[in-house]
C-alpha cells in the first residue's frame, strides 16, 4: 500500500490506538478522518494535525453509519482505507452478575456488528478505487479467550473469522484486506490491568512497516510469540491467558 495520499476513516480514533494510528497516517502526508462520541477527544485529536478532521459517531447504530456513510460519500468521496478500531471491553462474570445485557449489546454491537455494517455500507466507495484497504483490530484474545471478558473475546474472535472471509470474498478487487493484532497497549481499555504493555505510538509503527510491506496479518510484538506457543503448549497458554486480567 502507497504510505502517503491516502484518504483514511478511523473508527474511535480520538484515543488510544485509533489517535496513534490516526498521527502516524497523518504525519506521513495523509487524509484523516477519525469518529467517536466524545466531541471533546475529537476536538483534542484535530488539534494535533491539520490533516486530521472528526465527524462524531456512536458506530453502535446502523442508521448512525448509514448516516456517516452518506457524509462520506459528499464530502470525502476519495476515501480508500477504513480502520476498524473502535471496541469496547467489559470484564464481568455471567453467572455473578444480573442480567448485564446493556454491556453485552454495547459489546457485540460496537465490537462486532459494527465493523460488519461499515464494510459493507463502504465497499462500494472502496471497489472504486485503484488502491484500498479494510484494517480490522483484533487480539490475541480472538485465538484464545481470557475467563472475565467472555464477550468481548468473542466478539474479536468473530472480527477475526469475518476478516478472513472478506480476504477471499475481495480476492481479485482493489480492496485489500488486514488484520491488525495488537499485544496489550496502555490505553484507557486496559488502563490499571496488566503489565508489559507497549505504548499505542508502538503499534502503529509496526503497522506502518506491515502497511507499506503488504503484509495483510499483523501480529505486533508478543503476539507473534502467543500464536506459535499457542501451536506447541495448546493447554499451558490457554491456561494462562485464561487467568490474564
Ligand atoms: N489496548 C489493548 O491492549 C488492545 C489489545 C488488543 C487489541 N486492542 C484493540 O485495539 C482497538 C483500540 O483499543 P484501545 O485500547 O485504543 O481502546 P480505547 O483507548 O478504549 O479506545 C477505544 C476507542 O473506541 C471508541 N468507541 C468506543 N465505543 C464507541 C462507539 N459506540 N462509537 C464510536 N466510537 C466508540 C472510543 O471513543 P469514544 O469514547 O469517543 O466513543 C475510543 O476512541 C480495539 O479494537 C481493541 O479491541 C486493544
Amino acid at each position: 500500500m502507497k504510505d502517503s495520499g491516502n484518504t483514511i476513516l478511523i473508527t474511535g480514533g480520538g484515543s488510544g490506538i485509533g489517535l496513534a494510528l490516526a498521527t502516524f497516517f497523518a504525519e506521513k502526508n495523509n487524509r484523516v478522518i477519525i469518529t467517536g462520541r466524545n466531541a471533546d477527544k475529537l476536538r483534542e485529536a484535530c488539534q494535533k494535525h491539520p490533516r486530521i478532521s472528526a465527524i462524531p459517531c456512536d458506530v453502535s447504530r446502523r442508521e448512525n453509519l448509514e448516516r456517516l456513510v452518506l457524509q462520506l460519500e459528499r464530502e470525502y468521496s476519495d476515501l480508500n482505507v477504513l480502520i476498524n478500531n473502535a471496541a469496547v471491553q467489559h470484564n464481568y462474570d455471567l453467572t455473578r452478575e444480573s442480567l448485564p445485557f446493556p454491556r453485552i449489546e454495547e459489546e457485540i454491537a460496537v465490537n462486532f456488528e459494527a465493523v460488519v455494517n461499515l464494510s459493507t455500507l463502504l465497499l462500494p466507495l472502496l471497489c472504486a478505487k485503484e488502491e484500498a484497504a479494510i484494517v480490522n483490530l483484533t487480539s490475541g484474545l480472538a485465538f484464545t479467550p481470557k475467563e472475565n471478558a467472555a464477550v468481548y473475546c468473542a466478539t474479536k474472535a468473530a472480527v477475526h473469522s469475518f476478516t478472513t472471509a472478506l480476504r477471499y470474498q475481495l480476492e481479485g478487487s482493489p480492496v485489500r484486506v488486514f488484520e491488525l493484532i495488537p499485544p496489550l497497549v496502555e490505553t484507557a481499555m486496559t488502563h490499571g490491568r496488566g503489565s508489559g504493555k507497549i505504548t499505542p505510538a508502538e503499534v502503529a509503527a509496526a503497522f506502518g512497516r506491515a502497511w507499506t510491506a503488504d503484509q495483510y496479518t499483523v501480529s505486533v510484538g508478543k503476539i507473534k510469540v502467543l500464536r506459535l506457543l499457542l501451536r506447541w503448549m495448546p493447554g499451558i497458554m490457554r491456561a494462562k491467558i485464561r487467568k490474564s486480567d
